[in-house]
């Protein structure tokens, strides 16, 4: 369905054409006072340049006629030419009854018919996972979700790195610790056994361990060089360990992300991006874009208006290794011949934006993507410490994902069980599913590109824009649904018609709800989760006011009961839906 200020403002529209101005000067925006009126027009002032006549004069024309509509209640125009509008109450309950009665509350579903590979999650085999790793989860699968209930087919590609040094790294330091193992053997040529050789656990311990050596010893880093060369060649013992990596980090991951309710569409890797280098390499030298510079292969990306000098794209190094831009040229080769994506958005640290800028730049003088597919590159904001530094545990190590989850959830359990009829595994479980709650909605609330200061007791605190407050908002409403169907077991919502408001704080809300629709295409097309959250904020805060402001299970006349039923019942809904757009679970109390 339209959305509210869209018929508004075709309303106004056609005051502006009956006295002979373009329509397009009629469109509306909610009003900046909300305290004068719901919604303003500024058209008169733009039209007034071209018709040359005063705003003023122009916005009291069109005054006039809007007074006559039968939608409207006032109209009135102010100096220099503002027109303030306020809506019958009658429309807007019209609007949200559609709302309620309507799949995805009449949402249009404008992505009908377009692909979108969502690059996120970017998790490196073998590393634990760290905060580093939290923001682009949280915000690729929020992006991923809200795309998918516009309509768009959303591909949530992890896009592993099991490519790069860490797996020479890796092997080295286990060649050291177990130099018997089979892998090692050159004489061997049988099967590989299909076992690991390591756990989880041990292979977490491994990659610190290894990195540290490679950092004090630098024949050891010459060694890992090596067999990262040797890997990336086929050497059937390396490659068969690094499937034993593969496989147990995997497993891991796929935990870790589903405590954080991430879940990808595709568990893509760098490797998997490999075969297509050499052709793509070869096509880069034939068509005479790709050129040695100091032995080096590279690609000039520099355009006229550059104001800052960006380096060419290297293909390949001087010792013959291939880098990071390589393989995700490659991965776009694979990805359009796999999904032919409308869009690929990469959610990655914005401190990796010129290594974007290339790989786009070189992507498109290439011709690796059709001109009409889109890149973009979403650069996340750095999750500071209260010092202002990045996170870091007490004791300055990297903070692992699992800790800062259960840190949370620690601070949760706390509170919940300040409710004695919350106890045992089910006061476990609910603090867990808060605590995850007040992760996510803290980092998607903050704009994705700003750092943020990472703060366990603002963030789990019931009051504030939180994610325990929307969520505490939702369960109250479910705990008032419970105690009414209690004492009215008969009653269905479906055959409930919302009624006129009777007072401001439930015209205040039922206005809110009027926003949903645009507000999750505005989130979406501006890569913007927070305008999410600061909707359900506003909507949680109409929702608490209105519940202060009346007695529901109390009222005395069954079609207003009815009706306030009905509104609370949507308003449920659509902050479960937003939340489940953020990847937010809910429990059923708290
Ligand atoms: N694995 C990379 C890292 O940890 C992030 C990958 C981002 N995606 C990409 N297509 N480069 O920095």
């Amino acid at each position: 369905m339209k959305k509210l200020h869209e018929l508004i403002s075709e309303i106004v529209g056609s005051a502006f054409a009956k006295w002979g101005y373009s329509p397009e000067y009629g469109k509306v925006t909610l009003s900046d006072r909300p305290d004068l009126c719901q919604f303003q027009c500024n058209g008169a002032l733009a039209a007034a340049k071209l018709y040359k006549k005063a705003p003023f004069t122009i916005a009291a024309e069109i005054t006039n006629l809007l007074k006559e509509h039968s939608d409207l209640k006032e109209v009135t125009c102010v100096m220099p030419g503002f027109i303030n509008i306020t809506l019958e109450d009658n429309f807007i309950v019209n609007y949200i009854n559609t709302m309620s009665n309507s799949e995805k509350f009449g949402c249009e579903e404008i992505g009908t018919g377009k692909t979108i590979i969502v690059d996120y999650g970017g998790a490196n085999v073998a590393k634990p996972l760290h905060v580093g790793h939290l923001r682009t989860a949280i915000i690729g699968e929020a992006i991923k979700r809200t795309g998918r209930f516009l309509g768009y087919k959303m591909l949530g590609d992890v896009h592993l790195g099991d490519w790069g040094l860490q797996i020479g790294l890796i092997i080295t330091e286990l060649k050291r610790r177990k130099p018997d193992l089979i892998y090692f053997d050159s004489g061997f040529s049988g099967e590989y056994p299909g076992e690991a050789p390591f756990n989880i656990t041990e292979l977490e311990e491994i990659y610190p361990a290894a990195s540290s050596n490679s950092k004090s010893s630098s024949s050891f880093l010459e060694e890992a060089k090596q067999i990262t060369f040797s890997f990336q060649n086929g050497h059937r013992g390396y490659v068969a360990l690094w499937q034993h990596i593969l496989n147990v980090s995997i497993d891991d991951l796929k935990k870790n992300y589903a405590s954080l309710n991430v879940f990808f569409d595709l568990w893509k890797k760098e490797s998997d991006a490999q075969p297509y280098i050499p052709k793509m390499i070869g096509d880069m030298k034939d068509k005479g874009f790709a050129c040695l510079s100091d032995g080096a292969l590279v690609v000039d990306v520099k355009e006229a208006d550059d104001i800052r000098e960006i380096p060419p794209c290297i293909l390949v190094k001087s010792d013959g290794a291939t880098l990071y831009s390589t393989t995700d040229l490659a991965t776009i080769i694979e990805r359009m011949e796999l999904y032919n994506p409308d869009e690929i958005i990469y959610i990655v640290d914005k401190r990796q934006e010129l290594h974007f800028q290339q790989v786009f730049r070189c992507a498109r003088k290439t011709g690796l993507v059709l001109p009409g597919t889109k890149l973009t590159f979403l650069g996340f904001g750095t999750m500071n410490g209260k010092d202002g530094k990045p996170f870091k545990t007490r004791d300055g190590g990297v903070m692992r994902l699992e800790y800062l989850i259960k840190e949370a959830g620690d601070k949760v359990y706390q509170r919940v069980i300040e409710n004695k009829d919350i106890t045992g595994k089910e006061a476990v479980e609910i603090s867990k599913k808060v605590g995850v709650a007040a992760l996510k909605y803290s980092d998607l609330s903050n704009q994705i590109s700003k750092d943020y200061i990472f703060d366990v007791d603002r963030f789990t605190s019931a009051e504030g824009n939180t994610g325990p407050y929307i969520i505490y908002t939702v369960v109250r409403i479910k705990s008032i649904l419970k105690k009414f169907t209690a004492a009215y077991p008969g009653f269905s919502a479906n055959k409930a018609v919302i009624q006129l408001p009777c007072g401001e704080s439930e015209r205040n809300l039922m206005l809110k709800i009027t926003q949903f629709n645009e507000v999750i295409v505005n989130s979406f097309i501006d890569n913007a989760p927070h305008k999410i959250c600061q909707f359900i904020y506003d909507l949680s805060n109409e929702l608490n006011r209105f519940y202060y402001e009346n007695k529901i299970i109390a009222e005395e006349n069954p079609l207003k009961q009815a009706s306030w039923i009905k509104l609370i019942i949507l308003t449920r809904d659509i902050l479960t839906s937003c939340l489940d757009l953020l990847g937010i679970e809910v429990p059923d109390r708290m």
